[in-house]
């Protein structure tokens, strides 16, 4: 969700005021996905990396996430949300945490769309993570004996699909550190669009990209015929 800052900047508002207006737009967006048969999202809410932001900025997302939480997330129950956080959550006030447990536990069942939320995320502690993890859960194995698919069901997006449309707002063009593992085959798509900006229209034209895509998955064009 990147751009927050400089939306706010050029309007000569606290880079602050540019977060809030990106996280009202959430939940319209995430309707919206459902209502087209996304099944997941993941939104990109804050890096392991993030913390190193002014501390003003870095409690207004905590700020904004629990009042997400309390706020939002009945609204998005109702319509069928399911709400998982990947990241660290460990290395969050154990009231949020409270709080993101609480949402998963609620949503469980929901069906409609499935709202991945990365906090506290980086790609390669996910790596790291899940092969450490996998090593407790194996510890008569050699990590030699790890595998791809059993690496995979210890990353902390176990059961869920690979990605398949990558997005980038705010004129960037990379992946910082974002679902590593999990995007090998994504289709990637950059826009200039400021995050707060990305509205269903956004979102239409990455879908209309996306669909103009050949995955071949490392085959041949033939092979796919
Ligand atoms: C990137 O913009 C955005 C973030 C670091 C935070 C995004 C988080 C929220 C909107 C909080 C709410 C989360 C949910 C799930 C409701 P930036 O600050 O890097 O923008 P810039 O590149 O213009 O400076």
């Amino acid at each position: 969700m990147d751009g927050n800052g400089r939306w706010a900047q050029k309007r000569h508002m606290p880079r602050s005021v540019g977060h809030i207006k990106g996280a009202a737009g959430v939940k319209a967006l995430v309707e919206y996905c459902a209502k087209l048969g996304v099944k997941y999202l993941t939104l990109f809410a804050f890096s392991t990396e993030n913390w190193s932001r002014p501390a003003d900025e870095v409690s207004t997302l905590m700020g904004l996430f629990v009042q997400y939480l309390e706020k939002e997330m009945s609204a998005l129950a109702a319509a069928g949300v399911r709400l998982k956080v990947i990241g660290d959550v460990a290395g969050f006030a154990p009231d949020l945490q409270q709080r993101i447990h609480a949402a998963g536990a609620a949503t469980a069942n929901n069906t409609a769309i499935t709202l991945c939320v990365a906090a506290n995320y980086g790609g390669r502690w996910d790596v790291l993570h899940a092969v450490q993890n996998w090593q407790a859960a194996n510890p008569q194995q050699s990590v030699t004996e790890l595998t791809e698919a059993a690496l995979a069901q210890h990353l902390s997006t176990a059961n869920m699909p690979e990605v398949d449309l990558l997005i980038r707002t705010g004129g960037e063009q990379r992946i910082s550190n974002f679902l590593l593992w999990q995007s090998a085959y994504a289709e990637l798509y950059f826009t200039d669009v400021l995050w707060p900006d990305f509205d269903q229209a956004e979102l239409l034209k990455a879908l209309a990209s996306y669909a103009q895509r050949t995955r071949r998955f490392g085959l041949t064009t033939e092979q796919l015929a």
